[in-house]
């Protein structure tokens, strides 16, 4: 049970972070109430979603990847930051690092993430962004969507949350499909499953 009836919230983004803006724009219209986000995370310091925290008047810091000597260095250095926040709840974001289990193991059932495909299709190492979709049309389905889900120590293998399915049409290209899937999956069920999972916390009910 959290103190304060609702959980803090640390987003984790390495790009545009519309996925993010959909966070933003569902806690200003009151669909996200059991939680609240305090901090973003950017893996890379040109991302665009640091503009947005900005805009929003949400803390923002980067910790580069690339900067870090080792994924341990790295790791910590996220670790270090959410600990400062007394972050409850981490929401992956459009974050394209895979965290160890060791980090994991840190905030159990506590770690949600965005995927832009029905798992277990076109998911796991590898899979990220717009390979995803790429994969998805190569294959010749006529329905992807997106997956929210915990995340453990498997990549995309965490116990599903939330999922809507996006109709493929005909003449889609990666970037036409990523649209479609943000539009109509990505940005609906994620904030869903944000105040789902902080609604839950907030109760101390199981997960
Ligand atoms: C989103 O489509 C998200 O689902 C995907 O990257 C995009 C980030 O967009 N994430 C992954 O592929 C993770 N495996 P955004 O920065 O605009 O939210």
């Amino acid at each position: 049970m959290l103190d304060f009836g609702c959980a803090r919230i640390a987003v984790l983004v390495s790009g545009g972070g519309t996925n993010l803006q959909a966070l933003i724009d569902a806690q200003n219209a009151n669909k996200i109430v059991h939680g609240k986000i305090v901090l973003v995370v950017s893996s890379k310091a040109d991302a665009f979603a640091l503009e947005r925290a900005k805009k929003a008047g949400i803390d923002c810091t980067v910790v580069s990847r690339k900067e870090a000597n080792s994924q341990e260095t790295f790791e910590a250095d996220i670790l270090k930051v959410l600990a400062s926040y007394d972050i409850d709840l981490v929401v992956l974001a459009g974050f394209m690092c895979i965290l160890s289990a060791a980090f994991i193991q840190k905030y159990p059932n506590r770690i949600i993430n965005v995927h832009p495909s029905l798992i277990p299709s076109f998911c796991g190492e590898g899979f990220y962004g717009l390979r995803v979709h790429k994969a998805a049309l190569d294959y010749g389905v006529k329905v992807s969507g997106a997956t929210v889900h915990f995340v453990n120590e498997i990549p995309d293998g965490g116990k599903i949350i939330m999922q809507k399915a996006v109709e493929v049409l005909p003449d889609d290209t990666p970037e036409v499909l990523q649209k479609r899937i943000m539009e109509q999956a990505e940005w609906v069920i994620l904030p869903q499953a944000v105040e789902y999972v902080s609604n839950a916390l907030v109760k101390g009910e199981q997960l």
